[in-house]
């Protein structure tokens, strides 16, 4: 597929600041409907790029930015609540209005984004709520869905968080610290992304994403400290102490950092099955390895930014 039309919901966050620019310069018009539109300005000068603000839970609003649209791309999700029912709201209803409108308006391919981890089980109603989302995909045919495990990458929320924290402190304290993970990389994330609307192979299938790695949190961590060149004390709290850190800091006034929502969701490691290198991301190339890319984090300039742009934003 080169050269199409392709609206990409929550296209200006982290991952869509990567995916939106890469449709753009494979050739294709990429049209963003984003709720604030100052939030996207690194969007706007990029030629082929089309940013607009609307409501898109609104089912009319939705239908006219997915008018000849030829592919539309899920980035919407939220990893915090405000207030009971936005995980709803957003991984589950705002999916299903998305297929009824693609029905309506002949939008015949449909890319979206779950998570590794997302299973109706799990005790976090994130992953509750990314499961039942991505449900409703299974029955359309002309659709792939990708699982992520957490995604590392400029601009990220994750590493970059865990950045800001060590920056701060000589001894950080580290709620569930042995939960494990197999970081992918942004790049490949949104590379599969740009591959898969190009590839039939790829419609009605399912992909894990992760990256050849496999760390606890406390070794990314670790990492981190050691590629900022600080020397810090990592205090791992067990599973109590790691419930009450995370309800803790749910008290605290703006963004948040953790959730007891999250502290559930780290229960269960979050890793390709068997743990393979990339998961069954191969078909899309080799995953890149979070320390050949480390260096981010050192990096000065407007990406280095957004970790507090989003959480200034509260998100
Ligand atoms: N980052 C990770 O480690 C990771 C791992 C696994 C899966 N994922 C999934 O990947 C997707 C993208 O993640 P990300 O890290 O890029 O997130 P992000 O930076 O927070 O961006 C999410 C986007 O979703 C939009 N959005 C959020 N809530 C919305 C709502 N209620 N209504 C309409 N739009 C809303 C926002 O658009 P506007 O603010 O512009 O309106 C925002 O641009 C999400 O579905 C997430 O669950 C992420």
């Amino acid at each position: 597929m080169t050269g199409r039309n392709i609206c990409v919901l929550g296209g200006g966050g982290f991952v869509g600041s990567h995916l939106v620019p890469l449709l753009a310069a494979r050739g294709h018009c990429v049209r963003v409907p984003t709720r604030r539109r100052e939030r996207c300005k690194h969007l706007w000068p990029l030629p082929g790029i089309e940013v607009l603000e609307c409501d898109i839970h609104d089912p009319a609003r939705l239908g006219e930015v997915l008018t000849g649209m030829d592919a539309v791309i899920n980035l919407v999700g939220i990893l915090h609540e405000r207030k009971p029912g936005d995980f709803q709201r957003a991984h589950v209803e705002l999916p299903a209005k998305l297929i009824e409108a693609c029905a309506a308006k002949n939008v015949s391919r449909l890319l979206h984004m779950s998570a590794l981890g997302a299973e109706a089980g799990s005790q976090s109603r994130y992953q509750q709520s990314k499961s039942a989302g991505e449900a409703l995909f299974r029955d359309q045919p002309n659709a792939t869905v990708f699982r992520p495990s957490v995604i590392f990458g400029p601009g990220d929320s994750f590493l970059s968080l865990f950045a800001d924290l060590l920056r701060l402190a000589p001894v950080v304290p580290l709620a569930d610290a042995g939960a494990r993970f197999q970081p992918v990389f942004v790049g490949d994330v949104a590379r599969a992304f740009a591959d898969a609307l190009a590839r039939r192979d790829t419609l009605g299938q399912r992909y894990d994403l992760c990256g050849p790695g496999l760390y606890t949190l406390a070794e990314l961590v670790q990492l981190t400290a050691a590629n900022l060149e600080l020397r810090r004390r990592i205090l791992p709290l067990g599973k109590t102490a790691s419930y009450w850190f995370a309800r803790l800091m749910e008290l605290k006034p703006g963004a948040k950092i953790m959730t007891r929502d999250n502290h559930y969701a780290m229960q269960t490691d979050n890793i390709c099955a068997s743990g393979q290198p990339g998961g069954h991301a191969q078909p899309f190339g080799a995953p890149t390895a979070l320390e050949s890319v480390i260096g981010y984090l050192t990096e000065a300039g407007p990406r280095r930014n957004y970790t507090g742009f989003r959480a200034h934003a509260g998100r």
